[in-house]
């Protein structure tokens, strides 16, 4: 089996920081969320993954190929370019060279706490033409939602139904033949003008073809908006284990938590689960449940909770800080006795001083 990972669009809803960053590029956990894509990919026995790339292609590649993937895992990834973001089914259309064989399709941007394995097992034990992955959602408006036969099969897919048939939404991950080229050939684009993935999964149903379901068991989140970032943030950490690699002076470290090497604390509380990455320096400071920090950051002065931030960002002075989404290279600093408590957005490079 093959996989294409997607890690184009434009990210709006994630703006600012998307100016700057794609955003299958933004941590969780301190690590980029496509690389939560890939591991599931190779773990499910992949070895020919393609990488759907757009607007900022150069960064894709750069951050993927600086990890060895080749290596450790046996796995080969080739970079895909999307010229525009035209839907999830034209990027199979883009990629049609490499989709020669089954393959899984995986959204950048996806999630999942369980991993593929056993649903790409069960793809391919009942040879099914497709595949899809459900889950139950609260705001079915705004997935694709399956509506369910009794006897289980498929009755129709919606794409974000005003009217939803029910609350099984699409998990962005499917897996293929090669005959859903055929069917993102005959599809028209949607009112949002994109083709739709869902769309061709609907034509396969119609032309006979068998098309199977799995439910997902543990969480998924799809990381479309700076909530759901946070969200999946808190969701990851939960599962950490302690380490400490750093030193701590005159301060506390309270519950789980992953303190990278060369990072400094002094006169501080961290209280887990939270991350703190490599050669940061945190002073006189709180850092809260359901917090990671990127790598060589500086934390003086400040309370921070319920946040991410990422690399290189300075706060000094931050006052209290809650669910807060902090770009690369930031510095916010204090000068004057403004009013406790902020939720911030903070793009890449911006600096506040108040
Ligand atoms: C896409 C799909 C949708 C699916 C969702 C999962 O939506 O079109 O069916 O439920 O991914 O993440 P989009 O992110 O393009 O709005």
């Amino acid at each position: 089996m093959k996989g294409l990972i997607l890690s184009g669009g434009y990210g709006t809803r994630l703006r600012p920081i998307t100016y700057s960053q794609q955003k299958q590029l933004i941590p969780v956990a301190n690590k980029p969320i496509l690389f939560y894509a890939i591991e599931d990919v190779i773990e499910a026995g992949v070895k020919e993954i393609g990488i759907i790339v757009g607007p900022n292609k150069e960064q894709v590649i750069e951050t993927v190929k600086s990890e060895n993937w080749d290596v450790d895992a046996g796995a080969e990834i080739e970079f895909i370019y999307q010229g525009e973001p035209k839907g999830l089914a034209h990027t199979i259309l883009v990629a049609e060279d490499f989709l020669d064989d089954e393959f899984v399709m995986y959204l950048g941007d996806n999630i999942l706490r369980e991993g593929i394995v056993e649903h790409a097992k069960k793809f391919k034990g009942n040879n099914y033409d497709a595949s899809i992955m459900l889950t139950e959602v609260e705001n079915p408006q705004q997935f694709g939602v399956a509506d369910i036969n009794e006897d289980g099969t498929i009755k129709r897919l919606v794409e974000k139904p005003k009217v939803p048939p029910g609350n099984l939404a699409l998990v962005g991950i499917y897996f293929f033949k090669p005959v859903i080229l055929e069917a993102c050939k005959h599809i028209k684009p949607s009112w949002r003008n994109e083709l739709e993935i869902t769309d061709a999964i609907q034509w396969l149903i119609d032309n006979g073809y068998e098309v199977g379901w799995t439910k997902v068991q543990g969480w998924w989140k799809d990381t479309g908006k700076p909530e759901d970032i946070l969200e999946a943030n808190r969701l990851i950490l939960d599962d950490i284990k302690t380490k400490n690699e750093g030193t701590a002076e005159s301060s506390k470290i309270i519950g789980r938590a992953i303190i990278e090497k060369g990072v400094e604390i002094k006169n501080s509380i961290v209280k887990g689960p939270s991350l703190i990455g490599c050669d940061c320096m945190i002073r006189n400071s709180y850092i809260g449940p359901y917090t990671s920090i990127g790598k060589e950051c500086i934390i003086e002065d400040t309370e921070i909770e319920d946040s991410i931030v990422m690399e290189k960002s300075e706060i000094i002075g931050g006052g209290r800080i809650i669910e807060s989404l902090i770009g690369k290279e930031v510095k916010i600093k204090r000068k004057s006795d403004l009013p406790n408590g902020r939720k911030l957005i903070v793009g890449d490079h911006s600096e506040i001083v108040g």
